[in-house]
């Protein structure tokens, strides 16, 4: 299981010390989930030193371009990352392409970039509210995976990525996607990724679930067939709410 806060615009550096100077992982668990923390790149430092004391928890960036560097004003490069010890890097958050144009083939060159660059991206998919009300889900999401598996293709050691199935109709909006819908997209996802890479690679591949998860559907969602953790927006912010997902994050079932 891995439990990833994705911070968005929130927490300046120092709010960032102060989350995780307060954020107590829970004790007792049966378990323990992964725990990835993602805040905005100006924050990654005093994160990082705050950290010295809560060892459990490891950061990432939201985003990175795919050039090692050049003239990309406001961008930063993977190089830089790594300079920070930043191991994680969300790639495609539908808030990227929504806000930013962000295209699947700018999403296709991150991935290559940030595997060549020794990074694990964590790449997002999901369909918009009309997409799924046109009943094209399955469309866009092997559309969007594929993308995802072309910028991996050809890595040595296997593909070296996660994916978050994010339907962009349950980000922020308190509508969160039932277990049962999570499972059938998941599945769809783990499908696609099968056809590409095969049965036994396929199951290596991580999906989390991100849309609306806070601590009361946390372990429902945990607990479905083929859910192998979750990114959270909102709910990571606060560090009890984002403790009593970690938690719930302990008893959950591996897909397999
Ligand atoms: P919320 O949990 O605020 O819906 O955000 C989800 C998300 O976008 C995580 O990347």
């Amino acid at each position: 299981m891995i439990v990833a806060g994705n911070w968005k615009m929130h927490h300046g550096p120092e709010s960032a010390r102060s989350f995780l100077r307060k954020y107590r992982p829970p004790t007792g668990m049966e378990e323990e989930p992964r725990v990835l923390i993602f805040p905005p790149a100006l924050s990654i430092p005093a994160a990082r030193e705050a950290l010295t004391s809560n060892g459990g928890v490891e950061l990432g960036a939201q985003n990175m371009h795919w050039e090692t560097e050049g003239a990309y004003t406001g961008e930063i490069s993977p190089p830089m990352l790594v300079e920070l010890e930043i191991r994680h890097v969300l790639v495609g958050h539908s808030e990227r392409r929504a806000h930013f144009g962000e295209t699947d083939a700018d999403v296709t060159r991150k991935v290559r970039s940030a595997l060549e660059h020794g990074l694990e991206p964590l790449a997002c998919v999901g369909e918009t509210l009309e997409e799924r009300e046109d009943g094209r889900v399955e469309e866009v999401l092997r559309r969007q995976v594929e993308h995802v598996l072309e910028g991996a293709s050809g890595h040595a050691g296997g593909p070296g990525i996660r994916l978050a199935y994010e339907p962009v109709w349950a980000i922020g909006t308190g509508r969160t996607a039932t277990p049962e819908d999570v499972s059938r997209a998941h599945g769809n996802i783990r499908g696609t990724l099968a056809e590409v890479l095969g049965h036994e690679q396929a199951r290596e591949i991580p999906i989390l679930y991100g849309g609306s998860v806070k601590p009361e559907n946390a372990a429902g969602l945990m607990e479905a067939p083929n859910v192998d953790g979750v990114l959270v927006g909102g709910a990571s912010l606060d560090p009890e709410s984002f403790a009593a997902i970690v938690a719930a994050g302990s008893g959950g079932r591996k897909s397999g």
